[in-house]
């Protein structure tokens, strides 16, 4: 065993770094106070080839492998949140669902403008009174032989404004439970789709985040994504590849704020001497040092176990679990070295704080994940 990054993954991460520091950090403040969507930095970042990383070259993608998505996500995150769950939701829920199970037409008209970053793609999984228990869909998708009529309310729903594409979970058979969930391509501007509400929210505010309504929207039968009751397994099944893109950003939040904290140490003194020098903060740093490598391991563990093709959904539940707890103590902590200076605005790490805050809650909260694993090990 080699922990060692190959040259092209050092690569495609220092492009990832040099595009966060050049083109993300201008600005991260400013969009996170004004609710501020990343629109250009987005668009960006399809022609850098971050939004379709996995996708196949065939479709517009640039055929990397989860390792490199889990690098890129990583430095991404250390500057903005907020693009990097964008960029997130994009490739691990949209695109990498579209080219496993999409057919070769849904595929060219849907997945290459995703994936060369013309167009953005959002999951619409949670509802009103569905979020982890996720079963209990209410959004309906009534067969009429050609089309579906989907009705209902998705809430919660990342790039629900800024994207043309949304896959949509909805129940067409209610006698046959999650088996009767499809997944339908919803296109922005079908009649009786309705963008509700923007969510004011505490964290990741240069994203926006939305509730949907679905009044009598004819979606065409060919829009259906995999066979007839696939929808739910097919949700399931994405949301475990798209939680090591989750692990991935808390990871970058807490490597954010780590470095902050450590140059902040560097340059700041106290009782005659640097920040670093007092035992107090040196042993807060080498604790966000260690629960930051624990993290990358683990994320970059799920990524090759699902570039292996081996089964990876309880070490992906694993890696967001803990990555996700790692961001919220290394942000806290880095606040807490740059004392009144982290309570303020222009010192980037409270934003950091309140960004780390929803990796234990989208695709699937803490609880969630441990029961993910505890299934996991327990069945195996
Ligand atoms: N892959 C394939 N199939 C799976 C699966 C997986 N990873 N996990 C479960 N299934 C299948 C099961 O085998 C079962 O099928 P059968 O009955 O045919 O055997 C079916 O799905 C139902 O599974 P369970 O009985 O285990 O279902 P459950 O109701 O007990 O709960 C759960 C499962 C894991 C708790 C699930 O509901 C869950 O993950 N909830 C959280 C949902 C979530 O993450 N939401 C996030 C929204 S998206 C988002 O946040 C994106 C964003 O904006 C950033």
């Amino acid at each position: 065993m080699e922990f060692k990054l190959s040259e092209e993954h050092e690569m495609i991460r220092q492009a990832a770094r040099d595009f966060a520091q050049q083109e993300l950090l201008p600005g991260v403040i400013e969009r996170d106070e004004h609710q501020q969507f990343p629109t250009e930095q987005v668009r960006r970042m399809g022609e850098l080839g971050f939004m379709g990383m996995m996708v196949s070259p065939e479709y517009g993608g640039g055929g990397m492998d989860t390792v490199s998505y889990v690098l890129a996500m990583e430095e991404i995150s250390k500057v903005d949140a907020s693009s990097s769950v964008v960029m997130s939701v994009n490739n691990s829920l949209v695109c990498w669902g579209l080219e496993k199970y999409g057919t070769e037409e849904q595929k060219r008209k849907y997945l290459v403008p995703l994936a060369t970053g013309q167009k953005i793609g959002a999951f619409c999984l949670s509802e009103p009174e569905a979020g982890s228990d996720a079963t209990s869909q209410r959004t309906t998708a009534i067969d009429k032989g050609d089309h579906y009529v989907l009705n209902g309310t998705k809430n919660w729903i990342t790039n629900g404004s800024s994207a043309s594409v949304y896959l949509v979970m909805a129940q067409t058979d209610v006698e046959l439970g999650h088996r009767g969930i499809n997944c339908l391509i919803v296109e922005r501007g079908m009649p009786g789709f309705v963008v509700g509400k923007k969510e004011d929210k505490m964290g990741i505010r240069g994203s926006d985040t939305h509730s949907l309504m679905f009044q009598d929207v004819r979606v065409p039968k060919e829009n259906r994504l995999g066979e007839e009751g696939f929808g739910f397994k097919f949700a399931m099944r994405v949301l475990s590849g798209g939680r090591i893109g989750i692990a991935s950003q808390a990871l970058g939040i807490a490597s954010g704020a780590y470095e902050l904290a450590l140059k902040y140490s560097k340059e700041r003194k106290a009782f005659g001497e640097e920040l670093h020098k007092h035992q107090a903060i040196a042993f807060k740093l080498a604790d966000m040092a260690t629960e930051i490598d624990a993290a990358r391991l683990l994320c970059l563990k799920a990524a090759w176990l699902k570039d292996q093709g081996k089964p990876f959904d309880t070490e992906s539940a694993m890696a967001k679990l803990f990555a996700s707890a790692v961001a919220q103590r290394v942000t806290t902590e880095a606040v807490q070295v740059h004392g009144g200076y982290g309570y303020v605005r222009e010192f980037h790490v409270e934003r950091m704080m309140r960004d780390a805050k929803i990796t234990q809650i989208y695709e699937g909260t803490t609880e969630i994940q441990k029961m993910v694993i505890s299934r996991g090990i327990l069945h195996a």
